[in-house]
């Protein structure tokens, strides 16, 4: 089943193209390595999935629906099933771990909270850290809370532009492995990297970007 469809997708900056007449596939339940050099496109390419950025041309359907003609309200519906891990995690630096995943749960009852929370941070390998206050963590610790708080409201797609760019070969091998794992549960998981030795060892399915074209190898 598709889960993520551009069909004949432009993207373009000021005269500078990212993409051009795209159209790609993602399976539901599919893990993707997204690649490409530096300024290629990947981060573009997942905030048009995020409908963060529209397209020039063309049309994304996620599930279906048409996220190129969502209104404002629809959209913000839309990115709850949506699990995003940016370059830069914002945290609040002086707060737990708990605190900080449970931000977007603001309006949950209390019980259903403290079980979503001992759920994702059991899936992250984080249990009982829960109460450590942000800026003691270790940088693979911060980033498993990133991923924590991307899948707090369970979203079935996962998107994570270079969640390894500052961990070393084994954190990093150990965070792409707990979002591989994540799509063995049934999300569909995109993520960006430039870290080609990583990609070529963990033999993943890859869309690599180029020339303003996506190639599905
Ligand atoms: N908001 C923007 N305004 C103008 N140009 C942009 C904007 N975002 C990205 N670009 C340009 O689009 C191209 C692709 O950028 P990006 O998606 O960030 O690539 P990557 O994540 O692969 O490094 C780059 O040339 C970048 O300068
Ligand atoms: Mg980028």
């Amino acid at each position: 089943m598709v889960m993520i469809s551009f069909n004949n997708v432009c993207k373009i900056y000021s005269g500078k193209k990212v993409f051009y007449d795209t159209s790609i596939n993602i399976k539901k339940g599919d893990f993707i390595f997204l690649t490409g050099e530096s300024g290629s496109g990947k981060t573009t390419f997942l905030r048009l999935i995020s409908a963060l950025e529209k397209p020039d041309k063309g049309d994304i359907l996620v599930d279906d629906l048409s996220i190129t003609k969502l209104n404002n309200n629809e959209i913000s519906d839309y990115r709850k099933s949506v699990g995003i891990i940016m370059q830069d995690n914002y945290f609040v630096e002086d707060r737990t771990v708990n605190y900080n995943i449970s931000l977007p749960l603001l309006v949950s009852h209390r019980k259903e909270i403290n079980r979503k929370i001992r759920a994702v941070l059991d899936l992250v390998n984080l249990n009982n850290q829960g109460n450590k206050i942000i800026q003691s963590l270790s940088a693979g610790e911060r980033q498993r809370v990133a991923i924590a708080r991307a899948i707090i409201h369970r979203p079935n797609i996962i998107l994570a532009d270079e969640p390894t760019g500052n961990l070393d070969q084994n954190l990093s091998k150990s965070i792409i492995n707990m979002l591989i794992k994540l799509s063995q549960y049934g999300a569909t998981v995109v993520v960006a990297t430039h870290e080609f030795n990583l990609v070529r060892e963990l033999q993943q399915k890859i869309i690599n970007i180029s020339n303003e074209k996506i190639i599905s190898e």
